[in-house]
């Protein structure tokens, strides 16, 4: 391939972006393979609309504070998402396509250590508390991973060297989500990582949905009999996943997408805040919301948009289905600004990431939350920030390891208490495969010998 395909040049030369052909000379022939699939995958009518479209993110005309249902389960609500477990109507899905960049990591956040004492990591505990519920309900619950180009080939070799955890292989799906271009803000120019290489990134983990659909995932779990998919975020060790109690109020109320939602603590904290719009629920980011709204308070005192959102849905098979195949509802691309270090074609030269008061990359995201104003029967559960939200997100301040490790001693101290056992001040980790819950952990408390020392009950 001496030259490149005039195709491919005429098509680059109408779009303004032969640049991207600058250093074609210099690639070898697998360098130049991959740059023209790179170049043959981009929809360059797509990113012109999206330059120029009106921000997908801004604020709905008009919105209201979500009605939230209690925390509390009943038992008949606790029950019927048992047996939809032990029926195997239930899939697992962990978007995982994020690296630890906040956490100062370039690795996959699945693996940094979530659990405060064994420093078990993120994906162990949730890969975990799914074997123990599949135990639990004898029946296996299907685990899908998405991840991206950069956590892919470490998740992948994480799962195969720790014998899946627990799992069958062919119960644990990873999968992996599409990437879009970034363009130089100014000139609409795409850019580019290295000489002849496009520079792309994860499209959002909105894009789960059409990668769920194109790898043939959705028709799989279709044929295995599973209805219903509960959707997680890889960064929070406490999230309580596939729990039965909401599985149960979802399927009673007949909804397409639940839920669940914890109360802000103040005005700033970063998390979407859930709302009403047109009898549709949908979620405003925290970098949407303005100050004064955020700061609102109603006559108790309390924010008035306070319903936050730790990332938690439940979905039907058959929304995703639905919103999969209607163009109509395909989720937008949100454009949004970052600083990035990439190649200049016309220097040759690596240009440093800017400051963030100069950002120099425009990149797109799909957002998940973007398919929820799509459900006509919807509910949000409040949960209880104590027991369920503990994100690890930040190396130090909120959201950190050490907040999440010291909220899940807290509230494994609580459960112990609780259940009668003293633990002589030492502190306790409790592996999902030793209780899942409260009430698994009093079953077990008799048993257990006197703690002497920092404890991981497993
Ligand atoms: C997110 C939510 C916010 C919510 C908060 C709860 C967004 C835009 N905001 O904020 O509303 O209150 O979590 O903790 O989601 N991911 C992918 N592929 C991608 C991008 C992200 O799989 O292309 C995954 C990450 O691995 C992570 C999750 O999505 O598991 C969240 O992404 P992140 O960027 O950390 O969102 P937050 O700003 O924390």
């Amino acid at each position: 391939m001496p030259s490149p395909p005039p195709t491919l040049l005429a098509r680059l030369e109408k779009a303004n972006q032969a640049h991207v052909l600058r250093d074609w000379g210099a690639l070898d022939d697998a360098a130049r393979a991959a740059l023209v699939a790179q170049i043959e995958g981009i929809d360059f009518a797509q990113l012109d609309a999206l330059r120029g479209a009106k921000p997908a993110d801004a604020l709905p005309a008009r919105f209201a504070p979500v009605p939230v249902t209690p925390a509390a389960y009943t038992a008949e609500e606790k029950a019927r998402g048992a047996e939809a477990l032990r029926a195997g109507k239930v899939a697992a899905l962990l978007v995982a396509g994020g690296q630890g960049t906040r956490l100062g990591s370039l690795q996959p956040k699945g693996l940094f250590p979530g659990a405060p004492l064994s420093g078990a990591p993120l994906y162990q505990l949730h890969a975990e508390k799914l074997f123990a519920l599949s135990c639990r309900y004898r029946r296996a619950i299907p685990f899908l991973v998405m991840t991206s180009p950069a956590t892919d080939a470490p998740t992948r070799a994480f799962f195969d060297e720790n014998a899946h955890l627990h799992y069958a292989p062919d119960q644990v799906r990873v999968f992996q989500q599409a990437t879009m271009p970034a363009l130089c803000p100014r000139s609409g120019r795409l850019l580019l990582e290295a000489p002849g290489k496009l520079f792309l990134s994860p499209n959002g983990h909105g894009g789960a949905l059409t990668a769920l659909a194109d790898c043939g995932l959705l028709a799989d779990l279709r044929a295995r009999g599973v209805e219903h998919v509960f959707y997680f975020q890889v960064d929070n060790p406490l999230v309580k996943v596939c729990d039965p109690g909401f599985i149960g109020r979802h399927l009673a109320h007949g909804s397409e997408a639940s839920s669940k939602v914890v109360y802000k603590q103040d005005p700033e904290e970063k998390v979407g805040v859930l709302v009403e719009t047109g009898g549709r629920g949908t979620i405003i980011e925290y970098t949407q919301l303005p100050r004064e709204l955020a700061a609102e308070r109603d006559a108790s005192g309390a924010l008035r948009y306070r319903a936050g959102s730790p990332a938690i849905h439940l979905f039907a098979l058959s929304f995703l289905e639905r919103v999969t195949r209607d163009t109509a509802a395909a989720l937008p691309y949100r454009p949004a600004l970052k600083c990035v270090s990439h190649y200049d074609p016309d220097t040759g030269a690596t240009v440093a990431a800017p400051p963030p008061t100069a950002p120099n990359a425009l990149k797109f995201e799909r957002f998940i939350f973007d398919a929820l104003p799509y459900a006509e029967r919807w509910l949000t559960a409040e949960t209880a920030r104590e027991e369920e939200f503990a994100p690890i997100k930040n190396a130090t301040g909120p959201d950190s390891p050490e907040t999440s490790h010291v909220a899940q001693l807290v509230l494994y101290a609580t459960w112990l208490a609780r259940a009668g056992v003293e633990t002589n001040g030492n502190l306790v980790e409790i592996s999902p495969l030793f209780a899942l819950d409260e009430e698994e952990l009093a079953a077990k408390a008799k048993r257990l010998p006197p703690l002497t020392g920092p404890t991981i009950l497993n």
